[in-house]
């Protein structure tokens, strides 16, 4: 038996959903801002990116429960201390960028005259409407979405690396 360490399902499921919605919402938002402004279209994929943002928060909110409850498998043992920190900084990072993202996006659509729907249902509205806080909000949504990408895609390129240099299971720890 090779009995190498590996996540638990219910974590796999968890990266893997919220690593497709993550994507998906960087390309969506990226898509969505340049649509005319006043169209039909414009609202109809606003409105979507609220909602699958707002439940890409939830299922943080429950991954983040589900690790700080279940401890994720040991590093493996040939792996160097430097690439234990560089992962360990970077999961870090991750994570926080999952709850600040949406929570930035939330909360800058809350001081729109909108509010935030979500798949239809309006959600009670808690704020009024304040542009300044509404775009100083979007500022950093912006920003955070930048970070993010660049940090998924050096994230990718480091399960990639492994992938290629013939530790597969050092990538199949997240694998189902
Ligand atoms: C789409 C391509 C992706 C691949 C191939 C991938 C692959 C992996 C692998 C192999 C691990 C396990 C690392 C280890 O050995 O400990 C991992 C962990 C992790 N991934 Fe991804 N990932 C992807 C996308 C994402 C995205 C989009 C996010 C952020 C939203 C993300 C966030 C994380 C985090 C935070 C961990 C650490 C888990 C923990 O220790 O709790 N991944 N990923
Ligand atoms: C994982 C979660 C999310 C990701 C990855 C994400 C990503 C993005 C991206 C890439 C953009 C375009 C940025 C730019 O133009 O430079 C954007 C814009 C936007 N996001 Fe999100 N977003 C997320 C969650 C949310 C949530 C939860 C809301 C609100 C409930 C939201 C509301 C908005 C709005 C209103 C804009 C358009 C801003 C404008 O008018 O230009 N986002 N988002």
């Amino acid at each position: 038996m090779r009995g190498q360490a590996r996540y638990d399902r219910v974590a796999v499921l968890l990266h893997w959903s919220i690593a497709l919605l993550v994507l998906g919402m960087l390309a969506l938002g990226y898509y969505m801002v340049g649509i005319p402004k006043g169209t039909p279209d414009r609202a109809v994929y606003f409105n979507l990116h609220k909602s699958c943002g707002v439940l890409a928060g939830v299922l943080v909110v429950i991954r983040l429960l589900w690790r700080l409850t279940h401890r994720p498998p040991a590093f493996p043992v040939d792996m160097a201390a430097w690439n234990i920190k560089a992962a360990q900084g970077g999961h870090l990072l991750l994570y926080a960028l999952m709850v600040l993202q949406p929570l930035s996006g939330y909360l800058s659509s809350s001081f729109n005259k909108y509010g935030v729907k979500f798949f239809g249902l309006q959600l009670p509205r808690w704020a009024t409407e304040d542009a300044g806080l509404r775009d100083s909000l979007m500022g950093y949504h912006k920003l955070l979405a930048l970070l993010f990408a660049v940090l998924i895609a050096l994230h990718v390129l480091a399960a990639c690396k492994h992938l290629l240099s013939g530790r597969q299971h050092a990538a199949r720890r997240m694998w189902f």
